[in-house]
């Protein structure tokens, strides 16, 4: 094959819901004949040891411990993107050197948080493709957050909270994917440098036309470079292992082999999202009030004030007995691919969301922050395959929510919606669809350069 022996380089962002992506893409890139070499900071550093068809290159990130432990987001991306700057530079250049001829690096994908591989690329003369791991409304939203702030419309007063975003379809103000790790202008400054395309070739995004064609056609017509819409990226390789930074508890799967079908509902907030105790209680009577089978994650730390479950009430633990279980991390795939898993709680990060809609599982939305608030507003209202709680919860909220969605005649649409979803996306991936014509056309891209 032509592409044998071309050499890409991999930068992905660092967070659980970044790494998945980048290295699903590189498993099919690796698939098509790409030898994949993997640039990652310290931080977070992915697993070697479960790709071992990869070559993983650390590079010094240069972040303090007291910047890891505040879990500001915004100030480590910054950080990163300060500190690695040289370093990455450096791996390159010595890559470039040692390198043989006939295994040349051709490209450098990297995450659009990453966005001091654009400079050390060009430098080198090395084109460079951007992965976004994002939706396309998530995109156009923050591009929208970047105008009104422009315009001086941002930070906004709370009386316009409500008020619809006059370009964008059914979001709210409340639902525009703000960041409140860190100041608005080091939040738009992170936005706005992984925003800038001038230097990369193409974009690629892990979503796909039937669920974002609209946030496409207006990102598209602004755009300077191609976008290719290759996803949902983790239905490229089902068998590729996960790079997992926790341990998963595969014990959950012969609890769910013993629930009936379409019975349980799963609950996860992701891998950086918390709650406090307030909403931790209304969770867990509203599980344990709609009567239904729940496998829930608890991430340790996952709790405000506790390291694991500890303000887990032991009357609820009691009231559950086996008909809930709980964990501290799940192989996600293989539980929302499973029979019993009739309905998703989530915090709607995006790869969570596609995850649920591939598996044509309906969902109940929770969000907590960022680009989860308007991808629960496309569930809920654009798409409508599922339910987004409100801020405070009401008496009653959380159980009939959970019965609508799983059992009650009232979630029929929402159901059959999901299914018909699932096979849209199934017809995207086939064939002579368009996620499947996108990876073949940046596949060729790729060998051309
Ligand atoms: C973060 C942000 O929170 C999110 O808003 C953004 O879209 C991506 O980055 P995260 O919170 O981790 O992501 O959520 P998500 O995007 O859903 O990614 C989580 C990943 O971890 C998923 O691939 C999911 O399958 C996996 N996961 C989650 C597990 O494997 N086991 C679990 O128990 C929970």
């Amino acid at each position: 094959m032509e592409m044998q022996g071309q050499r890409l380089v991999l930068v992905p962002c660092p967070y659980q819901g970044h790494i998945n992506p980048m290295l699903q893409l590189g498993t099919f890139l690796h698939s098509k004949g790409f030898s994949i070499t993997i640039v990652h900071t310290q931080f977070n550093s992915p697993s070697p040891s479960n790709h071992p068809e990869f070559t993983f290159i650390p590079i010094p990130d240069g972040l303090t411990v007291p910047l890891v432990s505040s879990g500001n987001i915004v100030a480590i991306l910054l950080a990163i993107n300060a500190n690695c700057k040289s370093s990455f530079e450096q791996c390159l250049t010595t890559q470039v050197m040692e390198q043989e001829p006939e295994k040349k690096i051709t490209c450098i994908i990297y995450d659009e948080f990453m966005y001091f591989s654009a400079a050390a690329a060009n430098h080198l003369n090395i084109p460079s493709i951007i992965l976004r791991t994002t939706s396309a409304a998530n995109f156009l939203a923050r591009s929208t957050v970047i105008e009104l702030h422009s315009k001086g419309h941002i930070p906004f007063p709370e009386s316009v909270s409500l008020d619809p975003v006059p370009q964008l379809h059914l979001l709210r103000f409340k639902d525009l994917p703000i960041s409140t790790f860190d100041t608005l202008e080091n939040f738009l400054r992170v936005v706005v440098n992984s925003h800038d395309v001038r230097r990369s070739s193409a974009i690629v995004c892990n979503t796909t036309v039937c669920l974002d064609q609209s946030s496409l056609a207006q990102i598209q017509e602004h755009c300077q470079v191609p976008i290719f819409c290759v996803g949902p990226l983790h239905k490229l390789n089902t068998a590729a292992p996960i790079s997992s930074l926790l341990e998963e508890d595969t014990s959950c799967i012969e609890w769910l082999d013993k629930q009936s079908h379409k019975s349980v509902i799963y609950v996860s907030l992701g891998s950086v999202a918390s709650i406090g105790e307030k909403e931790l209680a209304e969770m867990t009577w509203g599980l344990a009030n709609s009567k239904q089978p729940f496998l829930w994650v608890i991430r340790p730390g996952s709790i405000n004030g506790s390291d694991w479950i500890e303000l887990l009430p032991q009357e609820f633990r009691e009231a559950i007995g086996e008909r809930g279980f709980i964990v501290k991390w799940a192989p996600q795939r293989e539980v929302l691919a499973h029979g019993a898993v009739g309905a998703f709680w989530t915090h709607c990060g995006w790869n969570s969301t596609l995850e649920r809609i591939s598996e044509g599982v309906p969902m109940i939305c929770k969000p907590c922050f960022g680009d989860q608030k308007v991808h629960a507003r496309h569930v809920s209202e654009v798409w409508r395959l599922g339910i987004e709680l409100g801020d405070v919860f009401e008496r009653g909220e959380i159980e009939r929510a959970v019965r609508k969605v799983l059992v009650d005649n009232d979630g029929e649409e929402i159901r059959v919606r999901a299914k018909d979803m699932k096979e849209k996306i199934q017809v995207s991936m086939s064939s002579g669809g368009s996620t499947y014509n996108f990876l073949n056309k940046l596949v060729e891209l790729i060998i051309r350069f």
